[in-house]
């Protein structure tokens, strides 16, 4: 493929979805839809990027972000490095820092890393000169996630975001993919309902531009699209979900739920999906449901991001 990268790319990293323009992020998934025909072709490869290497650094588990990444550089003909936590010298004590400048000085183009910790990406892009994506950061943001998922959003809405709706459910208050697409889909002019209990929505959440619900049955009549979360078990040992079964009965998206949405109504999920709990197994492998075409995205919106990075001509940011 001969992408088109006459548009000057202005970003050295992708940190997070705030720092995008609506114009920088339709072209962005402009550029995705294009890959995205290289991805149907017999022979998935072109050498856009033979040369380049990306490293990708995960030092939390990851199925989906991480082989993507992988999977988007090698059609790219990129070289592609992993290197988790349990594999590196981080578990001898090495620190964050000496491992980052340890990877930059064998000449990467691009680092791609996920953390536990909100900001991880943002210390790492400060310290390197190759660009970094921030493949996840604590509660902060995932942004190649929420641009995976508008991907598949614009697809299935013919490409018109205003006077939609979407309802985000479950773990808001823990989830850096919610707080990615509130940003970016309210950017592109959708509306966003959110749905939670009390203690799983986030500080602040009046703040947001989003309509808030405690009821699963009032938020999902008339959207367009229901995005549920994971529910992280871990939150029940915290205390903020006494009952499990009870936590189902009320915030399960199930079919019946979906009766009140909009007719051609579409699911999504991140991913990894507890079914059961916060997505009925059958809603999940509906044909309304996007959870695969959101896997399928996430490599045609990676590669896009790693070329816009890769050969990207000037800008500082
Ligand atoms: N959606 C998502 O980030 O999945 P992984 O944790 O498997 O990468």
């Amino acid at each position: 493929m001969n992408a088109d990268n006459r548009y000057l790319w202005p970003h050295k990293d992708l940190l997070d979805v705030t720092q995008l323009t609506g114009g920088e992020t339709l072209h962005l998934l402009d550029l995705a839809a294009r890959f995205q025909e290289i991805n149907r072709r017999p022979v998935k490869k072109v050498p856009t990027l033979k040369g380049k290497t990306v490293v990708l650094f995960f030092v939390e588990n990851s199925t989906r972000t991480r082989t993507s990444f992988d999977v988007a550089a090698k059609r790219l003909s990129a070289d592609t490095y992993p290197l988790t936590k349990s594999g590196s010298s981080l578990n001898k004590g090495e620190s964050l820092k000496d491992t980052a400048l340890t990877l930059q000085a064998m000449g990467p183009d691009v680092i791609v890393m996920r953390h536990a910790s909100s900001g991880a990406a943002e210390y790492l892009a400060g310290l390197l000169d190759c660009s970094v994506v921030n493949g996840g950061d604590g509660w902060h943001a995932h942004p190649t996630q929420a641009l995976l998922d508008c991907f598949s959003l614009r697809q299935a809405w013919q490409g018109r975001f205003a006077g939609r709706t979407l309802l985000i459910l479950g773990d808001i208050a823990h989830s850096r993919v919610a707080r990615s697409n509130v940003h970016l889909l309210t950017m592109l002019g959708a509306r966003v309902r959110l749905c939670a209990p009390r203690t799983l929505l986030p500080a602040g959440v009046k703040n947001w531009p989003v309509d808030v619900y405690s009821d699963l049955n009032q938020a999902v009549r008339g959207v367009d699209a229901v995005m549920c979360l994971r529910l992280q078990l871990e939150r029940q040992q915290a205390g903020l979900l006494p009952d499990l079964a009870e936590y189902s009965r009320r915030f399960c998206l199930t079919a019946g739920h979906l009766k009140s949405a909009k007719p051609e109504a579409r699911v999504l999920h991140p991913g990894p999906l507890n079914r059961g709990l916060e997505i009925a197994g059958d809603v999940a492998d509906a044909p309304a449901s996007l959870v695969l075409d959101q896997v399928s995205a996430g490599v045609a919106t990676r590669m896009a991001i790693l070329y816009l990075l890769a050969t990207r001509r000037g800008g500082t940011s």
